[in-house]
């Protein structure tokens, strides 16, 4: 193995054996494994201590500051797995075969190549939205083009022709034939129970699932070039996931070093238990809507500031305090404005988010290639989290979360800022097909309640009555 590949995976192993002592003697929380339905739980606001399902795909340990994916621990996956494999275990329940994983990757490779939703895409002005709400249109564009590549298999199929999908009139230089799945469901039963298993529909099912999570890869790598006045890039088939992504969006085939952290990137951002994006996700995918509909709530909800957008936040913070000298007074000034620290604190963990623990030292080992700025950026990022761990991590269990270190590490990789949390949700797809796909196996739609505060039996005035009363 190149000896910087051994390096990084060294660092991997190293903070796997680092937090195996940190979790020490932390307890764990009370669910784990089935409940009794109705299960009984102390609910908070924002849903906080709600059971929404049950799941076999991850698990997030809050007190022990541990992450599993179908109960295979991150640190491992990311050390030996790559990204490709942990989407395949996580949609599949199981870790590929060398022939699986052949056959899966072929798949994904050929769902990246989509130049009829590229050409759509450039068609909507996508430089004058912001990339998340471009990335939820693609979602949308890419059902479209779905749906009308079943049409046409069909009418193909009447006509006993093949020759239906790739044939395009106005193609651009970019062009490319596309070997996208052909045939892909998408819309799921009613049953409450668990269906009987309908293999062509689940193979459909999971058709569809890999042309979301090629397509939001290309989509999300075509957007950002159109923003820079760039045409989109084709695929490489020959690349990795991972190094496919960074050289559609760069235009530079990345290094070794390069695409294993890119693809340690995708794999820690892949999933993350009954998160707000990826309950979303289900919340849409429960009214029977369809899967690309589900993904582009997952994509709306991951772009807010307190979820998947902290992670451009937390560079513009970094990049707003001026040296490591000033981080100090910086966060005394930011502690008595009460503001909220980017990168900082979560829902579940109250110790060290595992994610951070990894990325990190690979901020650490990238910035040692990526000049003085970055190490400049890196450093104001240490004296800060020394600052928080020291005072909000003692008093209130606050400490780095995945978006802290995930930027430096993307901006040293050579994604512009605006591209973090798109990647972020680039990653997340698997994590989010897999979830709806489970759901749906025993759906119900979701219906929480609101507890009423306002006034009853109000007296109704006339509208000409009312202008006296203001
Ligand atoms: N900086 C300063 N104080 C904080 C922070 C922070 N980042 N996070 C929480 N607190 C304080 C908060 O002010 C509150 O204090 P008090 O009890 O005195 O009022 C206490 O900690 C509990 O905070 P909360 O906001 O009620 O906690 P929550 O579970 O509702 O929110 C959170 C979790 C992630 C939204 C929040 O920690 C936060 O806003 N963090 C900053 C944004 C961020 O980094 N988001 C990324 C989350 S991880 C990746 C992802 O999910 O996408």
């Amino acid at each position: 193995m190149d000896k910087e590949l051994k390096q990084i995976q060294d660092l991997i192993i190293g903070a796997s054996i680092q937090a195996q002592k940190d979790r020490h003697g932390a307890i764990s929380p009370a669910f784990v494994g089935r409940v009794d339905w109705p299960a009984e739980c102390t609910v908070g606001p924002g849903l906080e201590g709600a059971i929404a399902c049950e799941t076999e795909i991850g698990y997030v340990n809050g007190t022990q500051g541990a992450l599993y994916y179908r109960g295979y621990r991150i640190y491992d996956l990311c050390a030996y797995a790559n990204y490709e494999q942990v989407a395949y275990l996580l949609l599949k329940g199981k870790l590929p075969t060398p022939k699986q994983l052949t056959n899966f990757s072929r798949k994904l490779t050929e769902n990246l190549f989509m130049p009829k939703v590229i050409r759509s895409l450039i068609g909507f002005d996508v430089e004058k939205m912001s990339p998340m709400a471009s990335l939820n249109l693609a979602t949308t564009v890419m059902k479209q083009y779905f749906d009308d590549s079943i049409m046409d298999q069909k009418k193909a199929q009447k006509n006993n022709s093949d020759d239906f999908i790739g044939t395009d009139e106005d193609s651009m230089g970019m062009e490319t034939l596309p070997f996208g799945e052909q045939k892909a469901v998408y819309e799921f039963d009613a049953k409450k129970k668990k269906r009987k298993v309908d293999e062509d529909k689940e193979k459909e099912t999971f058709s569809a699932c890999c042309h979301l999570i090629s397509g939001l890869a290309t989509c999300a790598a075509a957007i950002s070039r159109i923003r820079q006045g760039l045409m989109p890039l084709d695929p490489d088939k020959n690349l990795s996931f991972a190094a496919n992504y960074l050289y559609m969006m760069t235009g530079k085939r990345p290094t070794a070093v390069e695409e294993k952290i890119m693809d340690v990137s995708l794999i820690l951002h892949a999933d993350h238990g009954m998160n707000a994006s990826t309950f979303a996700s289900i919340v849409v995918a429960s009214t029977l809507s369809d899967l690309y509909a589900s993904i582009g709530a997952g994509i709306s909800a991951l772009k807010g500031p307190l979820h998947g957008g902290a992670n451009e936040q937390v560079l513009n913070m970094l990049d707003g305090i001026e040296s490591p000298e000033a981080v100090a007074e910086w966060y005394k000034n930011a502690t008595r404005k009460k503001e909220k620290i980017m990168g900082f604190g979560h829902r579940v963990y109250k110790t060290y988010d595992p994610r951070a623990k990894i990325l990190g030292p690979l901020a650490h080992f990238m910035t040692d290639y990526a000049g003085p700025d970055a190490k400049k950026t890196l450093q104001i990022a240490k004296n800060l989290e020394n600052e928080v761990v020291s005072t909000l991590g003692k008093s209130k269990g606050i400490y780095p979360n995945v978006d802290f270190y995930s930027g430096i590490v993307y901006k040293a990789l050579g994604i512009p800022s605006e591209m973090f949390t798109p990647t972020f949700a680039v990653a997340r797809c698997s994590g989010w097909t897999a979830r709806v796909v489970e759901y749906l196996a025993t759906n119900r739609i979701f219906r929480p309640r609101a507890i009423y505060t306002g006034d009853l039996d109000r007296e109704y005035i006339p509208i000409e009555e009312r202008r006296k009363q203001q």
